[in-house]
């Protein structure tokens, strides 16, 4: 009895094993880190906490959104850190100057729901965060070049489609936006269930200004980044997956709904997602995305191996072979220099690489 019990047990075991070895590999288990283009860096240490980065090519300038890591180990909802009352209610946009080192701290005019606007915002009062959720909205904003200030635009809320929004791509005049719902469930067990199960269970959403919000691609896996093509009329659309390291690849339909074109493959964990002056899509490589879950969120401090992904057409011999797509793993650091870096942003024109994390 108890030898078979013993046998059900560790065949239980090593079909999860097996089921979840393609999601522990890429998410670092056994990655053996190999520095790549981590001399010639300099660190800005006035800068913490910035979970995603944004350039604007023309000035080299860069935005951040950013919080404090303390702040961050209580409150990360993408990671299932929901403790409000240890969170920072100061979390902030900045620009960052290159050029000259100067950090901007932008002011926020007009109205704003409670929150911050980094990843997330919410409903300060809710105390009971950790077993509902976050309370998300999506802010729009608006800015100019130098102006210092953020001025509200609008609100999208909608608690059936706005349910775990991790990143946006919005539209230039600030009436709709694309977002990835990282999650299906805001919080609990499920959550849980469907990240053992490997479910393909996470979603693109879409919301406008007159029209109101609706999926626009269901039965993704871990959507986390989402970035669209730059050039005029481009409506090509890239999701990563923050577990098995996948790029989708997604057509804007004239409904604002997407179809599915193709899947690149990469070996680890991605998290944002930019696309450079030449055209090449960058992600942020989680070398140690399960460091970053169970050591970072404990200790803001602990190192967490970082990487820039660079993912460019295959103009070369081997996409009559079917290699599309050139995968190129440009930067990787053991976590002195970057640690636990959830954005890469490449400035094409200067020739320089930018990384920041959570
Ligand atoms: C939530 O944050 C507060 C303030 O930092 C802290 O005192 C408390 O221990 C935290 N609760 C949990 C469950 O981590
Ligand atoms: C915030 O949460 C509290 C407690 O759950 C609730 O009473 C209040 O109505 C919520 N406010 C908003 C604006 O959703
Ligand atoms: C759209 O942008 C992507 C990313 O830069 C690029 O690879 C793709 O070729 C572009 N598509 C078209 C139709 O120009």
């Amino acid at each position: 009895m108890l030898l078979s019990v013993a046998v059900v047990f560790f065949a239980v075991l090593g079909a999860l094993y097996l089921h979840l070895k393609p999601a522990l590999s890429a998410l670092g288990v056994g990655r053996i880190i190999q520095p790549v283009g981590n001399v010639d860096c300099k660190t800005v240490p006035h800068l913490q906490a910035c979970e995603k980065l944004v350039l604007h090519q023309p000035t080299g300038l860069v935005y951040l959104a950013c919080s404090t890591p303390h702040s961050r180990t209580h409150w990360t909802p993408a990671l299932g850190q929901l403790n409000t009352s240890g969170r920072s209610e100061s979390d902030y946009v900045a620009t960052y100057d290159p050029r000259t080192d100067v950090i901007n701290r932008l002011s926020f005019s007009g109205l704003l729901s409670p929150g911050g606007i980094s990843s997330t915002t919410g409903n300060l009062s809710a105390p009971d965060a950790h077993k509902v959720g976050a309370d998300s909205v999506i802010e729009v904003l608006k800015t100019r070049i130098e102006s210092g200030t953020l001025q509200h635009v609008r609100t999208f809320q909608d608690p059936a489609v706005i349910i775990t929004p991790n990143d946006v791509v919005g539209s230039p005049d600030g009436r709709s936006v694309h977002f990835t719902n990282d999650h299906r469930h805001k919080a609990g067990l499920k959550r849980l269930v469907s990240l053992l199960a490997l479910a393909r269970d996470t979603s693109i959403g879409f919301c406008h200004a007159d029209k109101g919000c609706k999926f626009a691609y269901t039965g993704l896996h871990a959507s986390n980044g989402i970035v669209k093509g730059t050039s005029p009329g481009n409506d090509t659309f890239y999701v990563a997956d923050s577990v098995l390291g996948d790029v989708t690849v997604l057509e804007r339909q004239s409904d604002n709904t997407l179809a599915l074109t193709e899947v690149i493959k990469t070996d680890r964990a991605l998290d944002n997602l930019a696309i450079d002056a030449n055209g090449a899509l960058w992600a942020a490589g989680l070398s140690d995305a399960l460091g970053m879950a169970m050591r970072q969120m404990n200790d803001p401090s602990a190192l967490v191996a970082s990487s820039a992904m660079r993912i460019t057409v295959n103009r070369g011999l081997g996409s009559f072979y079917g290699e599309k797509y050139n995968v190129d793993k440009v930067f990787e650091d053991p976590g002195e220099l970057a640690s636990g870096s959830t954005s890469a942003v490449y400035d094409a024109e200067r020739g320089r690489l930018f990384m920041h994390g959570v």
